[in-house]
């Protein structure tokens, strides 16, 4: 049976007692749980978050790292940080990193090389805004974003990659691609990482959907052939919601 890749994305919430509390409550709920699960808690929380998850299936992420391992990098978190905390995964360059703080291709593209050599799996985030796809820019707008931000990759090294493909316009608004849209765009990721990559490493990379996941969309979505998890982020901050999410089969 496929094994689906949960992710859950708290982004700029919870408190460190907040995040501990919840973190048990999860890994006590989902431990039955077949599927691959992450989460990714604040900065400040990833050591009380690291404590409460030994000994637990669910890896630990952070949401976010700078491109330089050290340095006069003022307020940003080395992947030497990261490491140092027992994080096993990065999301980058999320649609939030790229609109409301200019991070560019180049930027994640950095930070995606720089977390594989420090053996912290990257989660490659892409999409288009609503003004791209109407404007028919979408594949030049995701494919971009994949060449860029893959740039530079060895070939031995793509299998530690995940892809989030998620819609600008999907992300906290309630609004989700439809199943079928969703999935022609995961298609097309999969014949951009082909062309880079290799029939066989485009087949066995794992593309996850995110914008407004929830328990009622989420089996619809995860039928898709070419849909392999979910990022998951207003959903993911309650228990209630998240562990119908990762615990999704009927
Ligand atoms: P959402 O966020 O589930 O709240 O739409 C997804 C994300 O930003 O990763």
């Amino acid at each position: 049976m496929k094994q689906f890749y949960m992710a859950g994305n708290w982004k700029m919430h919870k408190t460190v007692a907040e995040s501990a509390t919840f973190a048990k409550e999860l890994s006590d709920k989902l431990s039955p749980c077949k599927e691959k699960v992450m989460i990714a808690p604040a900065f400040t929380a990833l050591a009380a978050v690291a404590e409460v998850l030994k000994g637990s299936k669910i890896l630990l992420g952070a949401q976010n790292m700078a491109g330089e391992e050290q340095g006069a990098h003022t307020g940003e978190v080395s992947v030497l940080m990261l490491k140092d905390l027992g994080v096993k995964v990065v999301i980058l360059g999320h649609s939030e990193r790229r609109h409301s703080y200019l991070e560019t291709d180049k930027m994640v593209n950095a930070k995606l090389l720089l977390s594989i050599r420090h053996g912290i799996d990257p989660i490659l985030c892409v999409g288009e805004t609503l003004e791209e796809r109407e404007a028919g820019r979408l594949e030049s707008v995701v494919g971009t974003q994949l060449r860029s931000g893959l740039a530079g990759l060895a070939a031995a090294e793509i299998a530690k990659v995940t892809i989030a493909y998620e819609p600008v316009w999907a992300i906290g608004t309630g609004k989700t691609a439809t199943p079928e849209d969703a999935d022609a765009v995961h298609a097309y990721i999969r014949k951009v990482v082909a062309e880079l990559y290799g029939e066989v490493a485009a087949k066995a990379i794992c593309i996850q959907y995110g914008g407004s996941v929830k328990a009622d969309n989420v089996v619809a979505l995860m039928a898709k052939p070419n849909i392999d998890g979910a990022l998951v982020g207003g959903a993911s901050l309650k228990a209630e919601t998240f562990a119908p999410i990762a615990l999704f089969r009927p």
